[in-house]
């Protein structure tokens, strides 16, 4: 085989879609009522990309995480499809979820404490986590092995680690240790569910960078839920943005942040801080998310939206195709082009706050 054909067939595997969720809907029935989590949620992780997941709490995103790893509990109700490399993973057996978690799909969670087994050495979980899904081998190839994925993602003096309890690892090294974990077994996808949130900001961006090195070394591709958007726009191939337990827009991450197309995204965007931020500049999203505890027929953002219209709160705008990949759910996308997060979003932010500089209404309703 030529090097053409051989170029052409590894950027053909790089580009094919490793995980595919269709329609994927999850219900908590509760004492309560009914929590509708995940409300049809459809998209597709290629293999070797990172795709970031951001959102507000409780837009769903940890749920979503979780059904695919086949961790829900037992109140949870789901439908829809989640196909790995083509395996239907919602019919699959508990045995083969078991097989599938920390064998093809690397997990890593906020709270490396809650992971990790704090009676055992972090050697020795390795070392279980890689014998799990390869009981043949022999141990000292699994120390060896364990050796070189603490060296890979920064732990100096490896072999004296290998002998220390969790508790004697800092907050960022058990961090680095569940990478290890989860790129013990070379997995097809990590999944990483707000990994750096409990650590302070210069660990965090140590242990992200061990996780982007980590993700290149195998290959793998990775699901990255985060709150934070700059480490969205450093690290992420491509974005989904979820509400109310739906994704409300989808786009490679330069397009996401150059021209994005739902007032939500550009609600975020316009509350990051800047470089050259006052107070005055900072402007969360005036509100909250939706009660998910009832179906909702509208647009789920209608409430806190300065571009509502009659119609967003009588119908659900679907999530369509805006050019380029690049996916909405805002019956008023078009509008968007060409129109900052500051213009569409602090501007009526302002008006609500400063009533003798009121915006024209033309600007909010046009
Ligand atoms: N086991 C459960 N039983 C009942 N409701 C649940 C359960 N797990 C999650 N929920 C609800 O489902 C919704 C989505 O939760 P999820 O944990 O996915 O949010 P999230 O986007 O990950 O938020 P955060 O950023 O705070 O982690 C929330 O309303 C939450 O209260
Ligand atoms: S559909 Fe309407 S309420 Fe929803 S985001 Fe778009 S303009 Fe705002
Ligand atoms: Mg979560």
């Amino acid at each position: 085989m030529d090097c053409a054909t051989l170029s052409i067939r590894s950027r053909a595997a790089e580009l094919a879609e490793l995980l595919e969720i269709n329609d994927l809907a999850v219900e908590f029935r509760t004492e309560d009522g009914t929590v509708y989590a995940v409300a049809g949620v459809s998209f597709q992780v290629r293999a070797g990309e990172m795709l970031a997941i951001v959102g507000e709490s409780g837009s769903g995103k940890s749920v979503t995480a979780l059904s695919v790893l086949g961790l829900l509990d037992r109140r949870s109700h789901v439908t829809g499809s989640i196909a790995l490399d083509g395996e239907e993973l919602t019919k699959a057996s508990e045995q083969r979820m078991q097989a599938v978690r920390g064998g093809r799909i690397g997990m890593i969670f906020q709270d490396p404490m809650t992971a990790l087994n704090p009676v055992m050495t972090i050697g020795a979980q390795l070392i279980e986590a890689i014998k799990l899904h390869e009981p043949k081998i022999a141990r000292t190839t699994a120390i060896e092995r364990c050796l070189g994925l603490l060296t890979s993602v920064g732990v100096a003096n490896p072999e004296q680690r290998l002998r220390q309890y969790p508790h004697e690892f800092s907050g960022g090294m058990r961090q680095r240790a569940m990478i290890a974990m989860a790129i013990a077994n070379d997995p097809d996808l990590i999944i990483a569910d707000e990994p750096t949130t409990a650590l302070d900001v210069t660990i965090q961006a140590q242990v992200l960078d061990q996780l982007r090195k980590a993700q290149r070394e195998t290959g793998a591709a990775a699901i990255l839920i985060t709150h934070d958007l700059g480490v969205v726009a450093e690290l992420a191939d491509r974005v989904i943005v979820m509400y109310a337990g739906r994704i409300v827009e989808t786009a490679g991450v330069r397009d996401l942040f150059a021209q994005p197309r739902h007032p939500y995204t550009m609600g975020l965007l316009a509350s990051l801080p800047t470089l050259d931020s006052d107070l005055d500049r900072l402007h969360p999203i005036p509100g909250s998310p939706p009660d998910v505890s009832q179906r909702i027929s509208a647009c789920p953002f209608h409430p806190r939206c300065p571009m509502a219209i009659d119609r967003c709160r009588t119908e659900d705008p679907a999530l369509t195709e805006v050019g380029g990949g690049h996916l909405a759910a805002c019956f008023r996308t078009e509008e968007l082009i060409g129109r900052t997060p500051e213009q569409v979003f602090v501007r009526t932010v302002v008006e609500a706050q400063e009533p003798d500089e009121p915006i024209p209404a033309a600007e909010v309703h046009r």
